[in-house]
């Protein structure tokens, strides 16, 4: 059950339709959880509130489905804004972004654009910026852009997802670009032609990158919820003297938050992805399809309570 419930969300998750309606009607079904608000103020309150908890944060302004080069120079101008506000307002806050968002279904080079003007501002005002990894078809693509942009800024990393089967390849070749990467399970739907369909496998194989990567000496960031990683992590960094600057743990805005308190009262450098913004339709479906408990929100939310 809790199979069909996974792909039912993650087909709902890349429907158009829904995607627009949900930018018309604004945040709803107990999407508030998962997401800080819809405006770049929201968002700065957001971040305000986990930095007074010692929390670091990585923001991200939702956006999938481009269609258009302006609606991608429009959301490149907003994560440049959202770089001046943190800097304004002095936040603890990275930046994250989606390749799809700065229109890479329409043409590289417009990415590259839509880029460099973000990792600009970036630099200027010391803010980080982190490429998402997007579906299996767009990976590729992803880690090319990654790669071009990288002999060119510092403030630039990426993602590496576990379910796949090329991941411990990407990590091996990306090696020689001491690169910051955040690592995670994987959030989308793919074939068993490219990623592992067992949850064992996929966690042995995150449990082999984490290991691999922190020990060539790169900075990694764990991106999970999932205690067994966790611990895993810490057993890597006493067994092999990892210095606590060389790593972070992350988790998403509104999962686990008791847990995340922990994490930093124990010392450890804990970020919170902290999405916003009115295209909150595709990223909560994926939330939902990852623990399809969380549906009793969705219900909640839409009998009013
Ligand atoms: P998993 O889903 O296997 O859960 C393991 C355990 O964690 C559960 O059994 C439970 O114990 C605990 N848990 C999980 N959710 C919980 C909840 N809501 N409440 C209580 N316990 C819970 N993906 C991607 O494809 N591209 C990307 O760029 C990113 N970026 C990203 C950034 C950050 C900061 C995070 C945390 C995650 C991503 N992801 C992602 C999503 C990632 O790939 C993955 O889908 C989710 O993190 C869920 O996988 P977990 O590792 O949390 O474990």
């Amino acid at each position: 059950m809790e199979q069909i419930l996974r792909n039912f969300f993650l087909f709902l998750s890349k429907n158009k339709f829904f995607t627009k309606l949900a930018k018309k009607y604004g945040l709803r079904f107990g999407a508030g959880r998962f997401v800080a608000g819809e405006t770049v103020e929201n968002a700065a309150n957001a971040i305000q509130q986990l930095n007074q908890k010692g929390m670091a944060v990585t923001v991200d302004h939702l956006g999938e489905f481009i269609d258009s080069k302006e609606e991608a120079r429009q959301a490149a101008d907003e994560c440049v804004e959202m770089i001046k506000k943190i800097a304004e307002q002095n936040l603890d806050s990275q930046l994250s972004l989606k390749m799809t968002s700065m229109g890479l279904d329409i043409s590289e080079q417009l990415v590259m654009e839509n880029m460099r003007k973000i990792l600009d501002a970036g630099e200027k005002h010391g803010v980080f910026v982190t490429i998402d990894m997007e579906d299996y078809e767009r990976c590729q693509k992803t880690i090319d852009i990654f790669k071009e942009l990288k002999e060119e800024y510092d403030n630039i990393g990426t993602v590496i997802q576990a379910y796949l089967y090329r991941t411990v390849g990407d990590i091996e070749e990306l090696n020689s670009y001491r690169p910051n990467l955040r690592l995670v399970k994987g959030a989308y739907k793919e074939s068993p032609k490219v990623a592992f369909p067992d949850k064992k496998d996929v966690d042995e194989n995150y449990k082999k990158i984490i290991k691999m990567h922190m020990m060539n000496g790169n900075y990694t960031a764990i991106a999970t919820h999932d205690d067994e990683m966790i611990q895993y992590t810490k057993q890597i960094e006493k067994e092999h003297n990892i210095p606590r600057d060389q790593f972070e743990f992350q988790m998403l805005f509104g999962i686990r938050t008791e847990r995340q308190e922990e994490l930093v009262k124990e010392g450890y450098k804990m970020r919170v992805y902290v999405p916003y913004g009115d295209d909150w339709y595709g990223y909560f479906m994926r939330r939902l399809a990852e623990r399809p408990a969380n549906v009793a929100f969705v219900i909640k939310g839409v009998f009013g309570k």
